[in-house]
């Protein structure tokens, strides 16, 4: 038996790297040793400075992940780079009144935070299966996945599809030996949460800054999740501590969501 995280040998493909979680994760993965191939749609100070701390493990290329083209390109550099672990990271946030929204929103919702997720989680894991490899798949789903708002039906909804596809992907291959798990975030400081809380402004008529001071103080630990929060799940489960895990969406929300 062993009962500590050793990721040295997890290669790990990792979208949204740039942002507020993806690079509290991305360094979690480098100190505890694996190698990391991050993507973003460019590059920030924060990405900068981890590919000069850890120039051997961490690769960094900008991706416009609504791309196809890009969108595959990657794919197959990740699996010429023996990828075994993936982190769907990557996702954008909107809302607004139902009888205003128009398919605009939900196709550009729904293209990265679904349409992008699948293809890169079939793609890795079909990579793996043909080539008799193990491996882990984490997708971030969030809190909003768990019940529709009135006014953030199309996030809700890609984020519920997301712990759905985890579901079906898990079944699927099980037998393979990959296993395919979500985390799902409750309210998280980072640059989307800034978006979100300037877009409750408007919708809410409230104060800028109030809505995310509200939303923390109504978390059961608290407060509102800083990124390093999400860090120790998204090691767990790329762990092989968590090899008996699969098809789970853990929430990681200072238990806003008891399920
Ligand atoms: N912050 C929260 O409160 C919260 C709560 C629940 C779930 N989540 C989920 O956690 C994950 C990370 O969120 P975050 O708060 O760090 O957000 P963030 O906005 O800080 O980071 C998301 C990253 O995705 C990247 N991205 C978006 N579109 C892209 C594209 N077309 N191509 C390439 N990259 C693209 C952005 O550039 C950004 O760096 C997301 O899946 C989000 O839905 C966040």
């Amino acid at each position: 038996m062993h009962t500590s995280i050793d990721l040295h040998n997890s290669r790990v493909l990792l979208t949204g790297a740039a942002g507020g979680i993806g690079l509290a994760i991305a360094e979690g993965f480098l100190l505890e040793g694996a190698d990391v191939l991050a993507t973003d749609i460019k590059a920030s100070e924060g990405i900068e400075q981890l590919i000069a701390q850890y120039p051997n493990q961490l690769t960094y290329v900008d991706v416009d992940l609504s791309k196809d083209d890009a969108l595959e390109a990657l794919l197959e550099k990740a699996c010429d780079w023996d990828v075994n672990t993936l982190v769907n990271n990557a996702a954008i946030f909107d809302m607004g009144h139902i009888w205003e929204s128009n398919l605009d929103q939900y196709d550009r919702l729904f293209h990265i935070n679904v349409r992008v997720m699948f293809r890169l989680m079939q793609g890795v894991a079909s990579h793996l299966r043909d080539n008799k490899k193990t491996g882990k798949v984490i997708n971030f789903s969030s809190q909003a996945g768990r019940r529709g708002e009135a006014l953030v039906a199309h996030y809700c909804a890609t984020k519920a599809a997301v712990i759905s596809y985890t579901q079906s992907a898990a079944l699927a291959y099980a037998d393979d030996g990959i296993t395919i798990n979500a985390i799902a975030p409750g309210v998280v400081d980072t640059p989307m949460w800034e978006h979100v809380d300037k877009l409750f402004a408007k919708y809410e008529n409230r104060p800028i800054g109030e809505k995310k001071r509200v939303v923390g103080e109504e978390v059961p630990l608290g407060r509102m999740g800083n990124p390093e929060d999400m860090v120790g799940a998204v090691l767990f489960l790329a762990s092989s501590l968590a090899d008996y895990i699969t098809g789970q969406t853990l929430n990681v929300d200072g238990g806003c969501v008891l399920s």
